[in-house]
């Protein structure tokens, strides 16, 4: 029999996917009611299913049958498995925890679904440490796929393997993670908001723009703008606050005051009507900005390596571009423009080096597939040099985003960032390279997961990405992790590589 204490959006989810595997389920909440209220939202949902031919009438009330509220926690007294998804506060989970002890016998296994909480200081302070673990799963619990199996340093390693094949028993995916601030998702994901911040505080584009561009560039499915809008600015802001904390305020975390001024003002996102974008009914949409029309080159020179966006080579002839390759640069030569994929340092350094006037273009999950392109111009070069970097995209149906020559562009940076924080991630223990990849496709629907993106783009690029971020900022943030440092000497992937994985 499996227990859940707290009946609101996450309790009454787990209690639904326990009952849906056919354990019976017991809910008890502290608020009169709550737990029958669990119960009937869950009912409904499935009710939806059922009126909706996606689930059959026997099948919804054999699930709900095995559903019951209680009223007091005694009654949890013959439970194996007790999951806590009460509110967020360490006290109050040590509080019902511990009264919880006084029902249970020595074997129950304890599981929190806290997301920000460290497992060792909540087991620390129950009977039982070696039996408590935290079993995090995501929002709608029925639908998500990912559970984090987190061990503290006191939890027994036999209870961790028993919720992960439990987890993995309920259909779900599960990933094991060493309790540690933001454990694997809430960690990793911190670039992806933190570089969109950051790009904005420096004016490099709209949040339309970047949005468009991590979307229709980066495969993602939706930009860090519209994400930040939906999860509300306040809960965001909070959890990366909370990672700060946790990791004493190293600079990789740190809070962003755009979007603490966006809390300041009340403006967060959907729930409070606006955020980045504005969700009135008849509110205008900004969109985002879109170069106008440059010249289709006859054709180009591709000199060196394109590395990842070799792509491109195929994509020119395909659209009746003449290419000629010889040995170079690692470029592409338009009549009178230099065109390069950004390795993190600015276009204006690199034509200030180079004399010749320079375009930057960004990182693509799949430079076919994509159906936009970032480009950033140096300083130095001229309209003319930026119009025809913008007809060569265009002429591979592209539509082109001008932004301002920031280092690492868009996707690249913000791709760089996520494998770093994943890197180090591994480099720690806290989870495997496989694991840390499955979280980030599983927990948060990335296109792709960071290491494996890093093995595809190549260690040595995402490192060179990460040093040029530190030197043109002079910052801490912008740090490699000596992981990612290895597998750029090495010249080894993170996935199937000897030693760290
Ligand atoms: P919620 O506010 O929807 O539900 C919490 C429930 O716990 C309420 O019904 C409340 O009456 C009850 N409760 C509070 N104190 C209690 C006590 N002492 N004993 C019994 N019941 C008590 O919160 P939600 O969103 O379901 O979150 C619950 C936990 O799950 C939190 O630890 C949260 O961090 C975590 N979590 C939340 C996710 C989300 O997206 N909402 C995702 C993953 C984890």
């Amino acid at each position: 029999m499996i227990a859940v204490i707290g009946a609101g959006t996450m309790g009454s989810g787990i209690a639904l996917v326990a009952a849906t595997a056919g354990h019976s389920v017991l809910l008890y909440d502290v608020a009169p009611g709550a737990a029958a209220a669990g119960c009937q939202r869950q009912r409904a949902d499935l009710e939806r299913l059922v009126a909706r031919g996606r689930l059959s009438a026997d099948e919804c009330s054999d699930r709900l049958s095995r559903m019951q509220s209680v009223d007091s926690l005694a009654a949890l007294a013959g439970a194996e498995l007790v999951i806590e998804a009460i509110v967020e506060n360490l006290d109050s989970k040590v509080s019902v925890l511990r009264q919880v002890e006084e029902v249970i016998g020595p074997q129950t296994i304890l599981a929190t679904n806290t997301s920000s909480l460290s497992v060792t200081a909540l087991s620390s302070r129950l009977r039982r440490p070696g039996r408590v673990v935290g079993m995090h799963f995501y929002n709608p619990a029925p639908l998500m796929p990912l559970v984090e199996v987190i061990s503290g340093r006191l939890t027994d390693a036999a209870v961790a393997q028993t919720i992960f094949a439990t987890a993995q028993a309920w259909g779900k995916t599960p990933v094991h993670c060493v309790s540690s601030p933001g454990f694997i998702v809430n960690r990793v994901a911190r670039p992806f908001y933190g570089e969109a911040l950051r790009l904005l505080s420096e004016r490099a584009a709209s949040p339309e723009t970047i949005d468009a561009i991590m979307r229709e560039t980066g495969g993602f499915r939706m930009g860090p703008f519209a994400v930040m809008d939906l999860i509300g600015h306040d809960v965001n802001f909070a959890v990366t606050r909370s990672v700060y904390e946790a990791m004493s305020q190293d600079a990789r975390y740190k809070p962003s005051l755009v979007q603490e001024e966006l809390v300041n003002a009340g403006l967060l996102g959907r729930k409070s009507g606006r955020g980045f974008y504005d969700y009135a009914k008849d509110a205008p949409q900004a969109g985002p900005v879109d170069a106008s029309d440059g010249p289709k080159p006859g054709q180009i020179t591709v000199e060196g390596h394109l590395g990842p966006a070799t792509a491109l080579i195929q994509l020119a002839r395909d659209a009746g571009i003449r290419v000629i390759e010889r040995a170079g640069a690692d470029v592409i030569r338009l009549d009178s423009t230099t065109l390069a994929l950004t390795d993190g340092r600015t276009a204006t350094e690199r034509m200030a080096l180079d004399g010749s006037p320079i375009v930057l273009f960004d990182l693509a999950l799949d430079y076919a597939a994509a159906s936009r392109m970032a480009i950033a111009r140096a300083d130095q070069a001229d309209d003319a040099a930026l119009a025809q970097a913008a007809g060569f995209f265009q002429a591979l149906g592209k539509t082109v985003s001008v932004i301002d020559d920031v280092p690492g562009l868009v996707v690249m940076r913000t791709v760089a960032m996520l494998a770093n924080e994943a890197a180090d991630v591994v480099h720690q223990g806290v989870a495997s390279a496989v694991d840390v990849d499955v979280s980030m496709l599983k927990g948060v629907g990335y296109p792709r997961g960071p290491l494996a993106w890093a093995d595809a783009v190549g260690a040595e690029c995402i490192a060179g990405v990460i040093d040029a971020l530190a030197r043109a900022y002079g910052e801490d943030r912008y740090r490699n992790s000596p992981l990612l440092r290895r597998r750029a000497l090495s010249g080894l992937p993170f996935h199937r590589a000897p030693g760290k994985t």
